[in-house]
């Protein structure tokens, strides 16, 4: 029978994914893509905003339901009412999942029914989104310290959080607009798309700035030391996030100040982007894996 457990680290992958999505690709779309290329890069970013929006409101629902039947352990207890009332109401990590789970499912009809220029429902859906994964700072080992240093814990945790998935959401965006860029439609269009790959720069040094600064901060206020022994799995697996991390870094610089200002070639932007696209979700699946793990 598969333990809990695992499905548990499962659904973290799919929650924060999907939460990058719904946050970063939407706010890009809205916050960077100027007007004459808006609408065209919402429709292509449509579909995979729909996807990630049913991935997040079901993995945040079977989430706390997985939850429940491993607290109780007893895998009959995920259906059972009473067990997730009760569950969801008088434990922490319950009334975590619950109000997560909401906020999940209010993102997710946001998403679903915007469609067309129904923009006011996309900023609600990303701007929930961005709440749903600010709560993971309230949970798991962001939670692990005591008064004063548990604020300060669940503060840098927000920003580690929102920031990272900003910066791997948005490439999802930057994607959309580098393929736009490689169709080449209409001069306009090509010129709203560069536009808007350049827009991203100073949003994106500030997501790593901060990322990196707050990634260092919660590794000393978990970990206390740099993840240097090679006998951790949670040393390794933050160690190899830190690795994909510098390399999308590496990947960020070559788009900006060498694939972009030979956009007449788009080919090779796309390629570049699709890759940092695929080690965010690398970086993304292991802090779901070592996120678990005792931080030794
Ligand atoms: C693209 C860059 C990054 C993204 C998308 C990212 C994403 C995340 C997310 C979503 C979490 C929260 C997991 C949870 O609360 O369950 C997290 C936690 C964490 N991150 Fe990052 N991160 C990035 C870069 C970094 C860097 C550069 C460092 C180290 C310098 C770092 C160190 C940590 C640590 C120590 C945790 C806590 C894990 C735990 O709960 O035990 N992160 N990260």
């Amino acid at each position: 029978m598969i333990e809990p457990e695992t499905v548990i680290i499962c659904l973290r992958a799919a929650m924060l994914g999907a939460g990058a999505v719904c946050f970063g690709a939407g706010s890009a779309a809205l916050l960077l893509a100027p007007p004459q290329v808006a609408s065209v890069l919402r429709a292509y970013l449509q579909p995979v905003l729909r996807g990630a929006a049913g991935v997040l409101a079901v993995a945040a629902l079977v989430s706390l339901a997985v939850q429940t039947a491993d607290a109780s352990e007893d895998w009959s207890q995920a259906i059972s009412p009473s067990a997730l009332f009760m569950f969801a109401t008088t434990t922490h990590a319950g009334r975590t999942s619950s109000a997560r789970a909401l906020l999940a499912v209010v993102s997710a009809l946001c998403i679903l029914l915007a469609r067309g220029n129904r923009i006011a429902l996309l900023r609600l859906g990303s701007l929930t989104a961005g709440l749903f994964l600010a709560s993971f700072a309230f949970s798991g080992h962001a939670a692990m310290h005591d008064e004063p240093t548990r604020t300060l814990q669940e503060a840098n945790h927000i920003a580690h959080v929102l920031s990272g998935t900003f910066w791997t959401g948005a490439l999802v965006a930057l994607f959309c607009a580098a393929i736009i860029l490689l169709r080449r439609p209409s001069g306009d269009q090509v010129e709203g798309a560069e536009l808007m790959l350049r827009r991203f720069s100073p949003a994106g040094v500030t997501a790593v700035v901060i990322v990196g600064l707050t990634g260092a901060l919660n590794t000393w206020l978990i970990l206390g030391r740099a993840p240097l022994d090679r006998g951790s799995i949670y040393q390794l697996l933050l160690a190899a996030k830190i690795a994909a991390v510098a390399v999308m870094l590496g990947l960020a610089l070559a788009n900006r100040f060498y694939f972009l200002p030979r956009a007449t070639r788009p080919a090779a932007l796309v390629a570049s982007i699709a890759i940092e696209c695929a080690l965010g979700a690398l970086v993304i699946a292991l802090v779901a894996v070592f996120g678990t793990l005792e931080p030794v």
